[in-house]
């Protein structure tokens, strides 16, 4: 009789064992599939958005290149998250007030070495402030891109340039991601270019829930939504990815808090430390 059940016995722990080797290696494929998006470029670790943190965001495996966009009182687009230049240059004002040729003159790098002496470095001084045409000229047309139009209310035709920007130098649209706080900026995306895959941007709200309808709404013109880190659960990261939008949050910089996203289920995120989340899809 007992010789009996030892077959049975290992039936089952060789069952469990090969149900469990699966569960780890889809756990396994869902880490390597994570989007990593550097975060202004790798802006933990260099001045944000100049190629210098853009390149090093590449070079910690980066997938795309996140690109805030403000654009100049001669119209045009460039790479800065403030609609001031004064926290990230050693200039003042308005970036709507300055042409390029005076937001050229401007030192982008100066103020992180000040700000964050234990990852300064000389090579980051003087710096320029890149437009968008020179970051698709420097990354090329097979690069990935996440970019945010900023304050669209403020620069009026801002979707406009940057579909031509994008059309001229032949992005690949299955490469592109266009993200914004802005509904109205997205919807005007869609209408002037369907193929241009969108991403809605959701600001921090205490114990936020989204509602079905909520996320209809979305679907109807982006294929996913990028909410702060901060107030997500489980419950709400399953209930948006269920609905099938990818899931992207911003901006997740340290270990722990990425893996637990991830194990939740969300489907990318924005990171100021790409090496960092580089490290955690490869289980480290
Ligand atoms: O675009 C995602 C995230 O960057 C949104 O916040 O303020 O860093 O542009 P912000
Ligand atoms: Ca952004």
């Amino acid at each position: 009789m007992k010789g009996k059940w030892i077959p049975v016995v290992g039936a089952v722990a060789l069952g469990l064992s090969l149900s469990f080797g699966g569960d780890v290696a889809m756990a396994k494929e869902k880490y390597k599939e994570i989007v990593n998006v550097s975060h202004r470029g790798a802006s933990g670790l260099a001045p944000e958005h100049t190629l210098v943190a853009y390149k090093m965001g590449e070079k910690m495996h980066g997938d795309y290149i996140e690109v805030d966009l403000q654009m100049t009182k001669d119209g045009h687009l460039i790479a800065m998250h403030d609609e001031r230049v004064d926290r990230t240059t050693d200039g003042t004002g308005l970036v709507k007030d300055m042409t390029l040729e005076e937001i050229k003159e401007l030192d982008a790098g100066t103020w992180f070495n000040e700000t964050y002496t234990q990852y300064a470095n000389p090579n980051f001084e003087d710096l320029q402030v890149p437009t968008l045409e020179e970051v698709f000229q420097t990354f090329g047309k097979n690069k990935s891109y996440y970019i945010e139009t900023k304050s669209p209310d403020v620069y009026p035709g801002m979707e406009e340039e940057l579909l031509r920007l994008v059309n001229e130098y032949r992005i690949d649209k299955d490469k592109l991601l266009v993200q914004s706080f802005s509904k109205e900026s997205l919807i005007k995306m869609n209408e002037l270019d369907p193929t241009v895959k969108l991403v809605q941007l959701l600001s921090y709200r205490a114990n936020a829930e989204i509602s079905k309808e909520d996320i209809n709404e979305i679907k109807e013109y982006a294929i996913g939504v990028g909410p702060n880190h901060t107030y997500l659960t489980e419950e709400y990261v399953q209930t948006i990815v269920s609905s099938g939008l990818e899931l992207h949050p911003y901006t997740v910089n340290e270990k722990e808090r990425m893996k637990q996203l991830i194990d939740w289920g969300v489907t990318g995120m924005f990171t100021n430390f790409p090496n960092l989340l580089h490290e955690v899809k490869k289980g480290k």
